[in-house]
């Protein structure tokens, strides 16, 4: 096992993933799939990963590290949990597609609708399906065509919802992106996070024009900032109020926050439900599967029940849902405390080592999604996008390297959750712990802003 110590980190090879992303690049934009890959933001190369158990990933030099990017949420049980890898084999050994209907989708959407506020679902390949489709069917259903959404809030890489907002509090989006047409962003909204007042202003303006309103649960995509208290309850009933749909994109907290898949830590207790929801990550249990569903009255305007058309030729893929059923399975209460636990473990540790090098930063929490933000001093709470957007990137890259180097793999972003996963374990705990005395030392001694 490599030293990890904090004091001596090793020196990591990297050959063999600069010559992967090498011939990567010739071939592929970026030399990555996805952009965040690339770890433009932080520099470096990226780490191949030849496979990953547990906590941990091993790279194609034979490093190992303590995983904190866990797929970007889906591992919520860890990479290659064997009871997954067996269900996922005997999957597989049935054949991999057959473009008709399947037990095993089925029962994945049971559990969704036995788990989570909605009454039917249907099975896409990708969070941005599920938006798109739940927006497509928004407007159809209400037939209007104003959407609603926050800056800072990542739906996938949807045209209408691409869209930055400018100055001002209720902004016609601008395509954030060549490539989309204006006309894509024309009929979107983009309203600053936990701002009710702009809400209801936009509302009150232009109420009876809205198709739907659009936000993460518990936004993940900034860093984490979490809705005040009582936001979305504001937000579902502005909606009702307007006959506007309220659309609570849960790709990133459903099934890792709570058990239930739903956010829920202020819809159970506020008591509001959302009219359309979408999933993806943990229900894919590592798979390409996503899913929208709600209100049974809205969700039977779906083709070939209703006229909104969607389709897909891999949707509700029996290895895909067989995955996700099985993670679904799998994620018992234990799970969930012990996730709990162990990031509060691992964000108090990283609070405390900050805090010993005089480093500013704020820690915020959606259940067991964390993030930490090298703010200035003073700052006690980061509450939108122009909050998040104030961190300091040149010690976010520096923490980030230090972390790296000894045996860490934090996501390569400032503006990203931590995933932990049920496998995180106290040997991986212990990593992370060793490791963030000179990560924040480093931060310490970066320039703030990144060059
Ligand atoms: C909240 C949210 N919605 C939608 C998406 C898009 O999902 P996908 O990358 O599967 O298209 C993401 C992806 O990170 C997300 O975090």
């Amino acid at each position: 096992m490599p030293d990890v110590s904090a004091e001596h980190p090793e020196t990591r090879p990297t050959e063999a993933s600069e010559a992967l992303f090498a011939r990567a690049h010739a071939v592929t934009p970026g030399g990555v799939n996805s952009p965040v890959r690339a770890f433009n933001a932080v520099g470096g190369t990226p780490r191949f990963i030849e496979r990953a158990q547990g906590p941990y990933l091993f790279d194609v030099d034979g490093t190992e590290y303590v995983d904190l990017v866990g797929s970007w949420g889906p591992m919520l049980l860890g990479h290659a949990h064997p009871q997954v890898v067996d269900a996922v084999r005997r999957a597989v050994g049935r054949g991999t597609s057959y473009g008709t209907p399947t037990r095993p989708e089925v029962e994945l959407a049971e559990t969704i609708v036995a788990r989570t506020p909605v009454d039917r679902v249907r099975m896409v390949s990708s969070g941005t399906e599920a938006t798109m489709t739940a927006i497509r069917l928004a407007r159809g259903f209400t037939g209007r065509e104003l959407v609603v959404k926050f800056a800072g809030c990542y739906h996938g890489h949807v045209d209408s919802l691409l869209a930055q907002a400018g100055s001002g509090l209720a902004t016609h989006a601008v395509p954030g992106t060549p490539g989309v047409p204006e006309a894509s962003t024309a009929a979107t909204i983009v309203l600053p996070y936990n701002d009710p007042a702009a809400v209801e202003r936009l509302f009150n303006e232009r109420g009876d024009e809205i198709a739907c309103l659009i936000t993460e649960a518990a936004p993940g995509n900034m860093g984490v900032v979490p809705p005040a208290p009582g936001f979305n309850k504001l937000l579902a009933e502005t909606c009702r109020r307007h006959g506007a749909l309220f659309v609570s994109d849960e790709v990133m907290t459903g099934f890792r926050v709570t058990r239930t898949g739903h956010w829920g830590l202020d819809g159970a207790v506020e008591g509001w439900t959302p009219d359309l929801m979408t999933f993806g990550k943990v229900m894919g249990g590592g798979f390409p599967a996503a899913a929208f569903g709600g209100r049974a009255d809205v969700m039977s305007m779906l083709s070939p029940e209703g006229p909104v058309y969607q389709a897909g030729t891999l949707s509700g893929n029996p290895v895909a849902t067989t995955a996700g059923l099985t993670t679904l399975r799998l994620a018992t209460d234990e799970v969930y405390a012990h996730l709990d636990k162990a990031s509060r473990v691992v964000s108090e540790a990283a609070s405390a080592a900050l805090s010993e090098e005089g480093v500013p930063h704020v820690v915020q929490h959606a259940g067991s999604m964390f993030s930490v933000f090298l703010t200035d001093e003073g700052v006690t709470e980061v509450a939108d996008f122009a909050g998040a957007g104030a961190q300091h990137l040149g010690r976010f890259k520096a923490f980030f390297h230090a972390m790296l180097d000894r045996g860490v793999h934090l996501p390569p972003s400032a503006f990203e959750s931590w995933f932990l996963s049920a496998a995180h374990d106290d040997r991986a705990l212990d990593r992370i712990l060793a490791a963030l005395p000179a990560a924040a030392r480093a931060a310490a001694h970066a320039p703030e802003d990144a060059e």
